[in-house]
């Protein structure tokens, strides 16, 4: 019996719609992209659950006629390319006609359009992917699309969104990309009725201050290249002024907001010890590519693309960050001529010898003369019944565990501390042991209300980008139960009055910066009071806590390990990373083949 059969037009949408649109942000991201290439100034976002129940965009760009208003939605409709040459050298951010047939398949669509020249504009409904009625309209210059219910007709699709704080985040995410890109344009998002963001339309450093307020974007040093065909404007943060995670990194291509690890590696290279462990520069990175040496349907959702040339790319890039960091101060050219003959794999290499480094670095590792505290070399190994060598207060009778004696041997590469006992050695790793000590007071200080904190010295007055300041609202509360004293302040910016002290360090305003970002990560879960505490807690101790390459005296390396046994749990940090590392006798003995 013949077992195959031609799905029918419906379903081939559906499946077909899966690829583009997964969620809201994916439908704002296509319709963005729309109203960008049909030239618009304005494009105006109005949502409501997330954009789960209901999207509107309207534009005032070129519009469509009547006889195109009831194509659009068809699948491969499109005004962007006609042939396979136009396919290899994309001007568009659309070209694959499936945006709004893949909308259309799995919402109620209704769009309402008009072109300059006519007096009348069209309005036509479309339903599961079918045309349901049209009819003229007037209505101004340009596009609206409404889109009610997405996934109604595809309830397992529909299972898998997030809570609309989490699909709110995820739209405001894409909107904030295109509206860096295109200052020229004045984007705005209402949710529930409440304006949500906006950026009025103006030049590119305003645009940046705009969206990311005045703190991040005064840290910003400009970035202007070109070589190779390739051009590169853009802003990037100062090396102070990093954050926590990669979110503020946006690379367009041709105005395409796309992920590409090509570009992202050459600006971690670029950048190479300025940056310090988990630290991320804010990076804004406009570049201009001949389109015929980028492919760009690789993907349905665009995305990704695949450039011709990578290492020109690569290398182009690298110079770019560079150029602007040797150019602000930041760093020193020491290696004028490394990249003639188009030498770039010699950056791995110039980063293997270190000779990349230069004045102003905040390099981890500086030369071993530099050290104060004693280094154990091989000639320090510990022999047994031998005294050891690095003079040392009493061992550590650990109090909390049931842990074995310590004698504390001295720190290396100004991060770890080796301490011996009996059966082996510990490698300690001094800022997660100390993040540890730090979670754990605080903790207790929490819990039993005593939270230290103490009134800056003056107010601290704090500029967030339009997320951020949402966040920080919404958070306000755990904020002040951990000790700070922040208020309101007009638009996106708050004052800070007092703030927690941990340790001896009082918290600044770079460390509320910090814990929004860690903050924002979690949003996808709706967390509980307590856990948001929590996360707040870890951030604030790895933000006070004694940071890898910090020369330690010997009294701090035996107070530090002395305080890491009086907690709960020496072995992990908060974050979950090991703080105690054992080497045992009977494993050195492996490696050396003294034994078996
Ligand atoms: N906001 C808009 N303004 C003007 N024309 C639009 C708009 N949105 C869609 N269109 C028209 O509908 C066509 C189909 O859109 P879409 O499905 O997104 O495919 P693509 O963008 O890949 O061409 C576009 O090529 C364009 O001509
Ligand atoms: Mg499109």
């Amino acid at each position: 019996m013949d077992k195959i059969h031609l799905l029918d037009e419906g379903l081939i949408n559906k499946i077909a719609a899966g690829e583009v649109i997964e969620r809201p942000a994916s439908v704002i991201k296509e319709f963005i992209e729309n109203s960008i290439d049909a030239g618009s100034k304005k494009i105006a976002i109005d949502l409501r659950e997330g954009g789960v129940s209901y999207i509107k965009i309207s534009d005032d760009g070129e519009g469509m006629t009547p006889k195109d208003a009831k194509l659009c939605f068809e699948r491969h409709a499109t005004s962007k390319i006609k042939d396979t040459d136009d396919l290899f050298s994309i001007k568009t951010l659309g070209f694959r006609g499936e945006a709004l047939a893949s909308v259309a398949a799995v919402a109620k669509m209704m769009i309402q359009t008009r072109q300059e020249d006519e007096t009348e504009g069209t309005r036509v409904i479309i339903e599961g992917g079918k045309l349901i009625g049209s009819e003229p309209i007037g209505c101004p210059k340009g596009t609206t699309i409404e889109v009610e219910n997405l996934f109604y007709n595809t309830p397992a699709r529909k299972k898998y969104l997030k809570s609309f704080s989490t699909e709110l985040a995820s739209i405001m995410d894409i909107v904030t990309r295109y509206a860096i890109i295109n200052p020229q344009i004045h984007f705005s998002v209402n949710h529930n009725g409440k304006k949500t963001f906006s950026s009025p339309s103006c030049d590119m450093h305003s645009n940046l201050v705009n969206i990311f307020g005045l703190d991040t974007a005064g840290q910003m040093i400009i970035v202007e290249h070109s070589e190779d065909g390739i051009s590169i404007k853009g802003y990037i943060s100062r090396p102070p002024a990093t954050r926590s995670d990669r979110s503020n990194q946006s690379i367009f291509i041709n105005k395409r907001y796309v992920k590409n690890k090509v570009i992202t590696d050459a600006v971690y290279d670029a950048y190479h010890t300025l940056l310090t462990v988990n630290r991320h520069p804010f990076v804004v990175l406009d570049i201009k590519i001949d389109p015929e040496k980028i492919d760009v349907n690789v993907h349905p959702t665009k995305i990704h693309i695949r450039v011709q040339s990578e290492d020109r790319l690569r290398k182009a890039v690298f110079d770019a960050i560079r150029n602007s960091l040797i150019n602000s101060g930041l760093i020193v050219d020491l290696q004028e001529s490394s990249f003639q003959d188009s030498a770039f794999p010699s950056i791995r290499q110039a980063k293997l010898d270190g000779s990349l480094s230069g004045r102003g670095s905040t390099s981890e590792y500086r030369p071993t003369s530099h050290r104060k505290y004693p280094v154990m070399t091989g000639s320090q190994t510990m022999l047994e019944g031998s005294e050891p060598l690095i003079a040392r207060e009493k061992p550590i009778e650990p109090t909390k565990l049931d842990l074995p004696r310590f004698n504390v041997l001295g720190q290396v590469h100004r991060t770890y501390i080796i301490a011996e006992v009996e059966e082996g050695f510990y490698i300690i790793d001094q800022h997660v042991a100390h993040e540890r000590i730090l979670y754990e007071r605080f903790m207790e200080s929490v819990k039993n209300g005593k939270v230290r904190s103490q009134e800056l010295i003056s107010p601290a007055r704090l500029e967030l980008s339009q997320k951020d300041s949402l966040i920080l609202k919404d958070n306000i509360d755990v904020f002040v139960n951990l000790g700070f004293d922040i208020e309101e302040f007009g638009d996106n910016s708050f004052v800070i009055r007092r703030s927690p002290i941990i340790q001896d360090k009082q918290l600044q305003k770079e460390d509320i910066m910090d814990i929004l970002d860690d903050l924002l990560k979690d949003l996808s879960e709706s967390i509980s009071i307590d856990k948001k505490r929590e996360k707040m807690l870890i951030t604030m101790a790895c933000r006070a806590a004694i940071k890898a390459g910090k020369i330690l005296t010997e009294k701090e390396v035996h107070d530090l390990i002395a305080d890491l046994m009086k907690t709960d749990n020496p072995f992990t940090c908060p974050h979950g990373r090991p703080v105690i590392i054992k080497m045992s006798l009977y494993e050195l003995e492996k490696l050396f083949k003294r034994v078996q």
